[in-house]
């Protein structure tokens, strides 16, 4: 896929309901940037969409639980998660909102559309209401227990099991209560089944199709294969695509007065609808189409796993049945985060908030620790003391060092400028033969979503490059011969220059920093294959410490506060 020239990436649409945590990001947005910022300096047009997801219950619920209006809760999120993202320099070229005039305008077409072709039926069926309430309860609405047999986890709500991730038939919930009633301190309320009328999806008319687009990409990580197949083992089933609820995108028929589109069939729509708005604002209103309908674009998404089954079957199954568009190349899924070994919960308060982070440490340090960890084949654990101790110990010691060493050196002994190689570079060839392999090997791991791996190799090429300077000690040298001494320095500035370009996609602000340092202009498109730019003589800016040590007392305070 990497062969693309153009790259449509996107991350899944927060709910506008609540602020960001470390697993959110470790989970889509941080890998999901990290490969944005990658295949532009491999020389790839992409454009980045994400945006806040601001429609049904999961808002609802949340105004409920706080007492104010729907509307009140998506503007307040919409704007924290705005800055969270843009303060940990994840850069979207499109950021934007459902619950709008445009994107109610495109989920209906699609509706309408899927209505056309024979893909919905219009079906009387149960649902859960509750007479103290005197309303349905969609979705989150209702909890109870999990119905899948293998599972029987507490705390389900009637959209999807937290424990086992599948969707979750409501009517089914075993002890069913209404979240309405409990919020509002009333005795569990008088909860019943009732029958109303809802559009569903055929989705069991897509299985083939299904089936043919996973054999299609076994290259997928085998947690999002195994997953879907799994669904399609058990048979999919049509599904209830809209909802007796009064904030969301208005089902477009006259007789669907008061019911809007589910939230999980118009949020991915929300990828199409932001990529067409982003294009318009480029004066390219048609621009959208070469990403969603032709194949020669890399259509990738990342996801938190427990939104496997929307991307890698509904969607898919939505795109395919409305015809036209093409099928994602990649949906590529991290697994979960947790916590000091337990698992992130944000009512409990079990979580490290993004905003919060940031009022204490810069983005970097959390970049870097969250991909060093990431959950790509497995759950991973965030702990405040490793987070310490791989900032202090490999992005202090390690990058940070031998960067600061080679500019240190060069400042005090070559004037601040590119020394010459007049020498040859013979001493340093393993060296360079070493920056060559990492381009290619980061790069390899990068296009194959192996962030962690890539992570890895580039920290080796700062240890290969501390080793070296240990090995040729150009500080030894000087006196006696000081043509080799500079060829050294020149081959560790070199390291250091291909480094700024390789830690780029990782750790962009320090990036930015050490291109400064290097009076070299910021990364740019297709850097990741240039030619080096300093010159013997080039004037090097004043060396700054890149990475600073965090204390003891900082991180103490952060467990404290847990
Ligand atoms: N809001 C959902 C969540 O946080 C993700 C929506 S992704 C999209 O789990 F595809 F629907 F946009
Ligand atoms: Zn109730």
């Amino acid at each position: 896929m990497i062969g693309k020239d153009r790259f449509l990436v996107t991350a899944a649409l927060p709910y506008a309901n609540g602020k960001l945590h470390v697993g959110h990001i470790a989970g889509a947005y941080l890998p999901a940037d990290t490969y944005v910022r990658f295949l532009r300096l491999w020389g790839k047009e992409a454009i980045f969409v994400c945006g806040s997801d601001e429609n049904g219950a999961p808002i609802t619920v949340r105004a409920l639980q706080e007492g104010v209006s729907p509307q009140e809760i998506v503007d307040r999120y919409d704007a924290i998660l705005r800055s969270s993202f843009a303060e940990l320099g994840i850069e979207f070229d499109i950021y934007g909102r459902t619950h709008t005039p445009r994107h109610n305008e495109v989920s209906q077409q699609f509706f309408l559309r899927l209505l056309e072709r024979g893909y919905l039926a219009k079906r009387a069926c149960d649902q859960i209401y509750c007479r103290t309430c005197c309303m349905f309860l969609p979705d989150r609405y209702v909890e109870g227990i999990c119905h899948w047999p293998d599972c029987g986890g507490a705390g389900a709500r009637g959209d999807q099991c937290e424990k086992c991730g599948r969707p979750i038939d409501a009517t089914r919930l075993l002890q069913p209560k209404c979240v309405v009633c409990r919020q509002q301190k009333r005795p569990a309320g008088d909860v019943i089944i009732r029958t109303t009328e809802h559009w569903y999806f055929l989705l069991d008319r897509c299985a083939d199709e299904i089936r043919r687009y996973l054999d299609s990409h076994p290259e997928w990580r085998e947690s999002v294969r195994r997953f879907s197949y799994g669904l399609l083992e058990q048979g999919l089933r049509e599904r209830a695509i809209t909802r007796d609820l009064a904030w969301g995108v208005p089902v477009p028929l006259p007789e669907a007065a008061g019911k809007v589109l589910y939230v999980w069939f118009d949020a991915p729509i929300g990828y199409i609808t932001f990529t067409r708005v982003l294009c318009e604002s480029r004066g390219q209103p048609e621009g959208w189409k070469k990403f969603w309908q032709d194949e020669t674009a890399g259509l990738v998404h990342f996801i938190g796993k427990d939104n496997t089954v929307f991307h890698a079957v509904i969607f898919p199954a939505m795109l395919w049945a409305h015809g036209g568009y093409r099928l994602p190349d990649a949906v590529v899924a991290n697994e979960f985060l947790n916590l000091e070994g337990d698992k992130i919960s944000t009512s409990r308060g079990w979580a490290v908030w993004v905003d919060e982070y940031l009022a204490n440490f810069a983005a970097d340090p959390l970049r870097y620790y969250l991909t060093a960890i990431a959950p790509e084949t497995s759950d991973s654990d965030f702990s405040w003391r490793e987070f310490q101790a791989r900032n202090n110990g490999e992005l202090a010691d390690n990058l940070g060092n031998f960067i600061q060493r080679n500019l240190a050196f060069c400042a005090k002994y070559f004037d601040g400028k590119m020394p010459e190689a007049s020498q040859g570079l013979t001493a340093g060839a393993g060296l360079l033969q070493e920056i060559e392999d990492s381009r290619r090997e980061i790069a390899e791991h990068l296009a194959n979503f192996r962030f962690r791996a890539g992570l890895e190799r580039l920290m080796r090429l700062s240890q290969r490059g501390n080793q070296f300077l240990a090995e040729t000690a150009p500080w030894q040298m000087r006196k006696r011969d000081a043509a080799a001494c500079a060829a050294a320095v020149h081959i560790g500035l070199r390291a250091v220059e291909a480094l700024s370009i390789f830690m780029a996609p990782f750790l962009p602000f320090a990036a930015a920093n050490l291109r400064r340092m290097l009076r070299l202009p910021a990364v740019a498109p297709g850097d990741w294959l240039a030619e080096p730019r300093l010159t013997v003589g080039h004037v090097f800016g004043e060396p700054e410490v890149l990475f600073p040590k965090i204390d003891d007392g900082a991180i103490e305070r952060q467990m404290r506060a847990l």
